[in-house]
């Protein structure tokens, strides 16, 4: 795989399917090589038909569960049980019906604590789970929002341009309710070996075009942000996503 390869596909179902594929393989990889896969998992509507996917053969009986670790690029500040809880979604489609280790889950702190304190609490679990290596993902999934935001970093986010050491952060008046959010940073995600966007609709044609068209301005287009270090980034966009890229951009 190219260091930036990009794959479109008919539809938001053929997307999953693909992204499905991808993930059981990266999976598998994973688990030959280092014993383990860890993912962090994305958050918003798009990724819960993965998610489904991977809940039902052959995905629920192909991938090594017991050696899977779960994390989260995003949460949303709220109770666990909240609709609005990316925890909670990846729970219903995914992670209650797979056989995975409730150990291997690494939710974003989000009662009892302040979000400053879960961030750092984040932060911390992240490098004690990883050390001595440093923090970096097998497979980090990740969405697009119609102003090129990733993961909870949002435009205008003056950390986007001075990329501190830190790898979670608080967002307080995030555009995208809720307002407050823990999210991974890009030096956390530019850590990874393989970031997958997962990219469908018309609503994110004008995103997606930004993104890589317009010159590398992450203050601006975030998701621009997202360069991993040694790692690829692989895009999976629907025909609709991708309308304003010329088939060679
Ligand atoms: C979140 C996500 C966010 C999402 C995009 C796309 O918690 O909201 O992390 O970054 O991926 O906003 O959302 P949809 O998939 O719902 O279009």
């Amino acid at each position: 795989m190219e260091r930036c390869e990009r794959v479109v596909v008919e539809d938001a179902t053929v997307l999953a399917q693909e992204a499905a594929r991808r993930f059981g393989e990266f999976a598998r990889i994973a688990v030959e090589v280092r014993g383990r896969f860890r993912v962090a998992l994305a958050g918003g509507t798009t990724p819960e038909a993965l998610y489904l996917l991977l809940a039902h053969p052959p995905y629920k009986d192909a991938i090594p569960w017991q050696q899977v670790e779960v994390f989260f690029g995003d949460e949303r500040f709220v109770d666990p049980q909240d609709p609005q809880s990316n925890l909670r979604m990846a729970r219903e489609t995914l992670l209650s019906r797979v056989p995975i280790l409730e150990k291997n889950i690494y939710p974003f702190p989000t009662v009892s604590v302040t979000p400053e304190e879960a961030a750092e609490r984040y932060d911390r679990t992240l490098r004690a789970t990883f050390e001595p290596a440093p923090v970096a993902f097998d497979l980090i999934l990740l969405g697009l929002g119609p102003d090129a935001h990733t993961a909870s970093l949002f435009p205008g986010d003056s950390r986007l341009d001075s990329p501190s050491g830190t790898l979670t952060a608080v967002i307080h008046h995030a555009p995208k309710p809720p307002p407050i959010r823990l999210t991974l940073t890009l030096r956390a995600i530019n850590g990874a070996r393989v970031v997958m966007f997962l990219v469908h609709g018309s609503s994110k044609a004008d995103a997606v075009r930004s993104v890589f068209c317009e010159p590398a301005d992450p203050l601006r287009r975030p998701a621009q942000g997202v360069n991993p270090t040694s790692g690829k980034v692989l895009w999976l966009l629907d025909r609709e996503a991708a309308r304003h890229l010329a088939a060679s951009a």
